[in-house]
């Protein structure tokens, strides 16, 4: 299967893609971790996209594409993937389309993750990456609004969207989601 996951920061994709991606056996895939490692390792992507994300902005399309389809050209990916911040764009989902197309394979399913604004705050808040100061959250939140809210749309027209209540036990979150999963896997 593959299955791409939208929310806001804090929604509790991280937490849910790599439980779903276990539970299923195929890669969790996020941009996210792909990016922060090669900022890590300085490498001249992880150079150009720093910036961008120490300051709450979303990296550039072309930068954030090249670092995944590197990875999903890898063996463990040819039966799917769970992916996690990816697309984020209009722009982004397009592109995977266009791949996915060319190797004659359907997009499966996109959760939306809703959870309210000032539960987001608090748990980031909370956890304290280097992005989660406040600043950089509101950022990052006014940019899902304003960038990766259009994608919703994008899926809905598709029909592969499911919205996933977001704001309960990460356990009860995860049942949600499963269901959706076997729901998809019957109708196959
Ligand atoms: P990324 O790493 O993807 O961060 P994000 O989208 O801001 O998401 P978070 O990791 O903050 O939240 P999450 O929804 O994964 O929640 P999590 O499970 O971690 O991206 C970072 C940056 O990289 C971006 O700002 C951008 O610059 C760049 N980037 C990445 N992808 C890109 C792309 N495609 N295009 C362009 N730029 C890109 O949970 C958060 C906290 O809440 C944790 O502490 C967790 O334990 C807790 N939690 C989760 N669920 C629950 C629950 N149900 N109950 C209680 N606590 C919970």
């Amino acid at each position: 299967m593959r299955i791409v996951f939208i929310g806001p920061p804090g929604a509790g994709k991280g937490t849910q893609s790599v439980r779903l991606a276990e539970r299923l056996s195929i890669p969790h895939l996020s941009t996210g971790d792909l990016l922060r490692e090669a900022c890590r390792l300085g490498t001249p992507i992880g150079k150009q996209a720093d910036e961008f994300m120490q300051t709450g902005r979303l990296v550039p399309d072309d930068l954030v594409q090249e670092i995944l389809v590197e990875r999903l050209e890898e063996e463990d990916c040819q039966n799917g993937y769970v992916l996690d911040g990816f697309p984020r764009t209009v722009a982004q989902a397009e592109n995977l389309d266009e791949m996915l197309a060319e190797h004659g394979m359907p997009l499966n399913l996109a959760m939306e993750i809703r959870v309210e604004y000032g539960l987001l705050l608090r748990r980031l808040v909370e956890r304290g990456r280097d992005d989660d100061t406040l600043d950089v959250i509101k950022k990052r939140l006014q940019q899902y609004n304003d960038l990766t809210k259009p994608l919703l749309d994008y899926y809905q027209q598709r029909d592969v969207l499911h919205v996933i209540d977001g704001h309960d036990s990460p356990e009860e979150v995860f049942e949600r989601i499963v269901t959706v999963v076997e729901n998809q896997r019957i109708k196959k």
